[in-house]
């Protein structure tokens, strides 16, 4: 190791004497990557090496673990995998410590140690992750203290919590972990899943300034620092295995931190010089610097906002706050200048990255330090903003990546902060709400929800079911009182509902229907590419058609394959729904809708482009369309997204977002069969529609899937999209339309139809011939179940779709494995998830609602991740 480091300083050295400033010149040859450090990746309570998600694998734990008195400490499994955690390694296995106990590692005494730690709050045994209380010190670092890794998933609604830390070179070599269960408590232990132990490269040596003290610096040589915040800003996340210099951090988009209605817009520039001594590989991977967030166009508006990021953090603590920086568009001094403001104090009065760096697509990172106290509300504060003084050319500012630190304290060397309060950052999220009306701009969107998350939102997802429901007798008291309020804790994405007076800058050439935001956040086609990609929109390419007009199959940048729907220009209703659909996809990112990669809007032509569905609808493999049919299991998997999907338009983003066509045609499939909700040209958004609140409007939708109290009542909610999607539930178990006028009068309304059968008890008898034999019938029990319960006349009976989710969840592991799913069910003294009949869906079962806004983030799905760059590679700009 030590070898090696030297090495790697050798060639830095010989570097930086041959080339005196080898980053401003051209032909810079970028020094040898550094040597990868010999890490540690461990499954702790594992008894063999497992293979995690993206190949990494994760040793057993057993040979690490320091001798105590009391014999080993046990291993346990996890009573149930939260769908959300995508990977069973590390999450399943824990190590559990009932006394005081740990590991011993031997690490390099020369360099600093990354170590991260994986806790998932299950049922381990007997044992309940909700009476787990525990302190943990690394050698005279104090990490963590009284912690409940219970209490933090529920606050942050995190499937799991990870905990990164960076600590100073250890003289001994050795590094000494120590679970120690908080005293106080009867019955506390600690437990934890995962450790991953990585030497790394000295890449916190320099002295920041201590912003709002004078000229005072903050040595980071001695400090060791907790890793709170990491982002790729305007980019895409970049998961462990994409992370450079194998330090397996996780990269997350910035976009949910955003303040405010205005972000700007994300330019991804291709030619950067990477890396570059000053930007060695260790301190961040290339993506960082190719991604980056600007402000909008015009001027006029840039004097006017800043471009703001909130974090959440604990006070009380110094942190250093590392920005990353790289400009792929200017190429001289002074043509981008702008001040960075660190919670409303000035850190850079002048930040001119083409000044620093000296030249285009060069690298650069700055730290600054600040000491947070506890007036601010815990929330971190970073704003830039245009300096006119020296009259740059462009009114603008830039940021590319950005990390929060926490450093240890002095007198301590501690960093425990006491668990997040759940009550508290609901009522905070509350505040925010009423401050950002529905029709202002609204701001404050980002709070509590993403709070501690260093960890952040990769994580952000799903409590387990089981956890879930330990807690929800625990704080039964709070969360009755959140009920049928809180939309909106989680991680949420900026207004959708836009004014185009929240950031005013319009491009000449683009749309005058569309806000900013959204044209920020979408690609925008020319009419010619469009009739390059349609072949002058060939009738042949037809492969829809609908009230707007036709939809197209189309190639774009040579091989991308995508649908095009290209509006009928004499429809004024067709324009008014582009524009919903565009205000509304470009907003919304989820695995399980379909994503809008961008649009047209010239010459009275409009289309909108998107990825394009291989599989075509779900309707088309139901009945009608000559296609095998689909196994029992995949139809349910398809309910399950589409439920997914659904459930995040409804509670995910900052709105309670209704769709209003619900049905098997707006149901697409993708080449791996996954399900994506698409069609929102009728959606509506409502500042969060609870169960009393409702949007009155003209009835639309399609007949077959109405609700009924829709259609005499003419008020919307979100219960209104249940019911349809109760429909779609036995359209997939019957194969049959929703309405067929063919059949005798009882039987033309499925959703008539199949209820009857179902409170008759022979719903058996109208299930798809096809399926007899391939549904268990606990499953089918459940399916049915919940959808009857979709169907009821009244708004206030039908479950959420957070519900619906968790229950057709559930009845998928009736199918695949109806001991284990009963037996599961029974040790939380559950019968099965019962269906909760409407308390206005407002308090979610801890189900996915996030996981898969952020899945599609974390890319891990490569399709969505091609599509994010898509749109952060906006040409023709
Ligand atoms: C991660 O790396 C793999 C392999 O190099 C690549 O295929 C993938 O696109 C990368 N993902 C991201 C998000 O950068
Ligand atoms: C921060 O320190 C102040 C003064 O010592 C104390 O009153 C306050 O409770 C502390 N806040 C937190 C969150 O620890
Ligand atoms: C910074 O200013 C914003 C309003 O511009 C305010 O809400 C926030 O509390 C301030 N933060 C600090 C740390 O003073
Ligand atoms: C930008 O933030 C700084 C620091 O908080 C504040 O002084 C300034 O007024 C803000 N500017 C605008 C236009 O909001
Ligand atoms: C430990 O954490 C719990 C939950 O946050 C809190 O109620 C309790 O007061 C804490 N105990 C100590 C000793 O700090």
């Amino acid at each position: 190791m030590k070898y090696r480091t030297c090495l790697l300083f050798s060639v830095l050295l010989i570097t930086l004497l041959l080339k005196p400033s080898p980053a401003l010149s051209e032909e810079a040859r970028p020094p040898n990557p550094p040597p990868k450090a010999e890490s540690l990746i461990i499954s702790c309570g594992a008894t063999e090496p497992e293979t995690g998600e993206d190949g990494q694998s994760w040793q057993p734990d057993d040979k690490y673990l320091t001798s105590t008195s009391g014999g080993e400490p046990k291993a346990e499994t996890a009573a149930f995998q939260d769908p959300a955690l995508g990977s069973a390694v590390p999450f399943m296995s824990a190590r559990i410590f009932e006394s005081r106990g740990g590991y011993e590692f031997a690490v390099p005494t020369d360099t600093r140690v990354m170590i991260r730690f994986y806790f998932y709050a299950s049922t381990y045994g007997t044992l309940d992750a909700a009476d787990s209380y525990f302190a943990l010190t690394v050698n005279d670092y104090q990490l963590l203290n009284n912690f409940s890794a219970a209490i933090a998933s529920e606050a942050l609604t995190q499937a799991y919590i990870m905990k990164e830390f960076s600590l100073l070179p250890s003289p001994s070599g050795v590094l000494n972990v120590v679970f120690t269960p908080s005293a106080g408590y009867k019955g506390a232990f600690a437990f934890v899943n995962g450790v991953e132990v990585i030497p790394m490269p000295d890449i916190f040596d320099d002295s920041p300034p201590l912003v709002g003290i004078g000229d005072q610096t903050v040595d980071l040589t001695t400090y060791g620092l907790q890793s709170m915040y990491r982002l790729n800003v305007g980019g895409e996340v970049i998961p462990p295995a994409n992370d450079s210099a194998g330090l397996r951090r996780t990269w997350y988009n910035d976009f949910p931190y955003l303040f405010g209605g205005a972000d700007g817009r994300s330019v991804y520039k291709k030619d950067v010089k990477y890396p570059t001594v000053e930007v060695p590989e260790p301190v961040a991977p290339r993506s960082v610097y190719t991604t980056s967030r600007s402000m909008s166009e015009d001027p006029m508006v840039n004097q006017k906002f800043n471009l703001t990021w909130v974090f959440q953090v604990d006070a009380n603590f110094t942190y250093m706050v590392r920005l990353h920086f790289c400009d792929g568009e200017m190429t001289r001094a002074n043509q981008r200048a702008f001040h960075i403001y660190l919670n409303n104090q000035t850190a850079q009065e002048t930040a001119d990255v083409i000044a620093w760096t000296g030249g285009k697509g060069i690298p650069i990172y700055k730290d600054y330090a600040l000491y947070q106290n506890d007036k601010s509300g815990g929330n971190l504060w970073l704003a830039l903003h245009p300096n006119t003084a020296s009259h740059p050319e462009f009114v603008d500012a830039i940021l590319n990546g950005v990390e929060v630190f926490k450093l240890n304290s002095v007198s301590k060397r501690s960093f425990a902060a006491p668990n997040p309060e759940l009550s508290e950052m609901m009522s905070r999220v509350e505040d925010a709400r009423e401050e950002s009306s529905f029709e202002t701009e609204g701001g404050g969107q980002v709070v509590g929800a993403i709070a501690g998350g260093a960890t952040g939102l990769a994580a952000v997802v799903v409590v387990s079911a089981v956890v879930l429901h330990k807690k929800r007798r625990r704080t039964a008291g709070k969360s009755s009182r959140r009920s049928g309020s809180s939309n909106n804790w989680l991680p949420l994405y900026g207004n959708s509902h836009t004014s185009s007076k929240s950031t005013g800058s319009r491009r000449s050439t683009n749309s005058s229907h569309l806000s900013t935001v959204a044209q920020g956040l979408c690609r925008h086609f020319s009419l010619q590419e469009i009739k390059h990609a349609t072949r002058n929109f060939d009738e042949a390419k037809v492969i829809g058609v609908g009230g707007f007009g036709k939809v197209y199959k189309g190639v774009i940048d040579g091989t991308m394959e995508v649908a095009i729907k290209r509006s009928n220009p004499q429809s004024e209703q067709g324009v008014n729904e582009f524009e919903t659909e565009i205000e509304m996809l470009s907003k919304l990112r989820h695995k399980h809708l379909v994503s809008l990669i961008g649009f047209c809007d010239e010459d009275d032509e409009m289309a909108l482009v998107y990825d394009f569905m291989a599989n075509g609808t779900l309707r088309e493999h139901l009945y009608k369309g000559n296609k095998p049919p689909l196994p029992w299991k995949q139809r349910l998997e398809i309910c399950i997204g589409s439920a997914r999907g659904l459930h995040y338009l409804h509670t995910g983003a900052k709105y309670t977002i209704i769709h209003r066509d619900v049905k098997t045609t707006n149901i697409l499939l993708d080449g791996k069969w996954v399900a994506k909700v698409s069609d929102f040209g009728l959606s509506k958004t409502g500042p969060d529609l609870n169960a009393q609140a409702h949007v009155s409007t003209v009835v639309k939708g399609s007949f077959g899937y109405l609700d009924p109290e829709y259609f005499r009542r003419q008020q919307l909610t979100e219960k209104s999209d249940v019911y349809s999607f109760g429909v779609v539930l036995f359209e997939v178990l019957c194969a049959r339309p929703a309405l067929n006028p063919s059949l005798s009068k009882e039987q033309v309304s499925l959703a008539d139809w199949a209820l009857q059968c179902q409170r008759k008890g022979n719903l058996e008898d109208i299930i798809d011939p096809l399926l007899k034999g391939d549904i268990n019938p606990e499953c089918l029990k459940k399916f049915a179940e919940t959808a009857e319960k979709c169907l009821a006349d009244a708004g206030v009976h039908r479950p959420s779709m957070g519900d619906v989710l968790w229950n057709l969840e559930f009845a998928l592991q009736l199918q695949e494995n109806p001991k284990s799913a009963a037996a599961a069910a029974a040790a939380i003294g559950q019968k099965g998830g019962e269906i909760g009949g409407g308390n206005g869906g407002g308090r979610r079962r801890g189900l996915s609602t996030v996981d898969e806004e952020v899945s599609v983030l974390t890319s891990d799905d490569t399709d969505d991740s091609e599509i994010f760059s898509q749109i952060v590679n906006p040409k023709g700009r």
